[in-house]
């Protein structure tokens, strides 16, 4: 009786590797490739509605492995069951903001097309954890957890990360010292009334309180509020990738690696901070299972109005997703 290639690779103890499908081959989707293509964290399926371009970003990818080094099979197309049994999957299909453009503009038409993907992605892979990117991010995750079904440990937004990478970096930047040693977040929804949180940041575990005046923090903390603007005001024609793929893949790897990090992400609470049934962004403990915890945060009265302000604001979009049957 012949083997199949499945039983000669248990037999000589090879195993499959980890499979992360990325929905959308854009800007974000194909940068989220390739970072966890180089990182080794699996082998990837690129999909977009464009399947050729996909395919071709897909293929381009893959033949850069001999020369980078790194043993990831990239293949892409149109087709979901390209994706069938993916441990972790990222959904970034949809429209990036234009200038002048909220996130909040883009609500109805991505909501459509998040739905379409978590729908399909829920068919083929049952068992994965779905990382949203898509925006308006904390109303995406609502949508991508009712089409998928999946429990709220297997549905995890990412913006926090992303948030707190550019306070970090404009940390960094007016400390005069190596990102590295910037410990910062955010709290929040993704958008204008994002809750960076100063009292906790620290420089080489120094509070960043003792090191810069308030007007400084003030200047950072509105800078940070405002840098996914300021970045579409640059490029002109759409919106960051590098920084939200980056984090996007760093959520990937806590998974992978079974880290346990503790990350700021878009979770649906369940009674934690008090607010039940709403995603909203705060610090999550993520491992292989995706949400495995949420650490709870001491505020201060006005850290506490702000964040409850911004848990409106999300509850605003939710409401009118279901006003505009989205
Ligand atoms: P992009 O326009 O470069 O890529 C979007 C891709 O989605 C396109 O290739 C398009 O063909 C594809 N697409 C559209 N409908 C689809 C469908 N039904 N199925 C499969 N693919 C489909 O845009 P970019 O820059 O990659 O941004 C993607 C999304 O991520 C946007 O909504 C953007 O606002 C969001 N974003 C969110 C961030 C966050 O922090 N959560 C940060 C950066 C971007
Ligand atoms: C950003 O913050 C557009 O949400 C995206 O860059």
């Amino acid at each position: 009786m012949t083997q199949s290639n499945t039983q000669v690779g248990i037999q000589l103890g090879i195993q499959r590797r980890p499979k992360i499908s990325v929905i959308g081959a854009g800007f974000v989707g194909s940068t989220c490739a390739h970072w966890a293509a180089s990182k080794e964290l699996g082998d990837i399926v690129l999909i977009d509605i464009n399947g050729d371009s996909a395919k071709g970003k897909a293929l381009d990818l893959f033949e850069a492995s001999p020369v980078e080094g790194f043993d990831s099979r990239v293949v892409g197309g149109s087709d979901y069951s390209l994706t069938k049994d993916s441990d972790v999957v990222v959904i970034t299909a949809g429209l990036p903001r234009k200038p002048g453009m909220s996130r909040d503009d883009l609500l109805a038409t991505n909501a459509k097309i998040v739905r379409e993907c978590a729908v399909q992605v829920a068919k083929y892979s049952p068992h994965a954890v779905l990382i949203v990117v898509s925006n308006p991010l904390d109303a995406m995750c609502h949508v991508a957890f009712e089409a998928s079904g999946f429990p709220r440990e297997r549905v995890i937004g990412m913006a926090g990360v992303l948030d707190s990478a550019r306070f970090r970096s404009f940390i960094a930047m007016e400390c005069n010292v190596s990102v590295e040693d910037v410990q910062a977040f955010v709290f929040g929804g993704h958008g204008d009334t994002m809750v960076p949180m100063p009292r906790y940041v620290t420089v080489g575990g120094i509070p960043l309180m003792q090191m810069l005046t308030k007007d400084r923090i003030d200047a950072i903390v509105d800078r940070t509020r405002k840098g996914g603007a300021e970045i579409v005001e640059l490029l002109k024609t759409g919106s960051a990738y590098y920084a939200p793929a980056a984090s996007a893949v760093q959520m990937l790897e806590a998974k992978k690696k079974k880290k346990k990090r503790i990350l700021p992400c878009a979770v649906l609470l369940d009674g934690e901070y008090g607010i039940k049934g709403l995603f909203v962004g705060v610090l999550a403990k993520l491992g292989v299972k995706g949400l495995e915890g949420v650490p709870a945060l001491e505020m201060n009265a006005e850290e506490r109005a702000m964040f409850d302000k911004s848990a409106d604001a999300v509850r605003g979009l939710v409401s009118d997703l279901k006003r505009l049957g989205a």
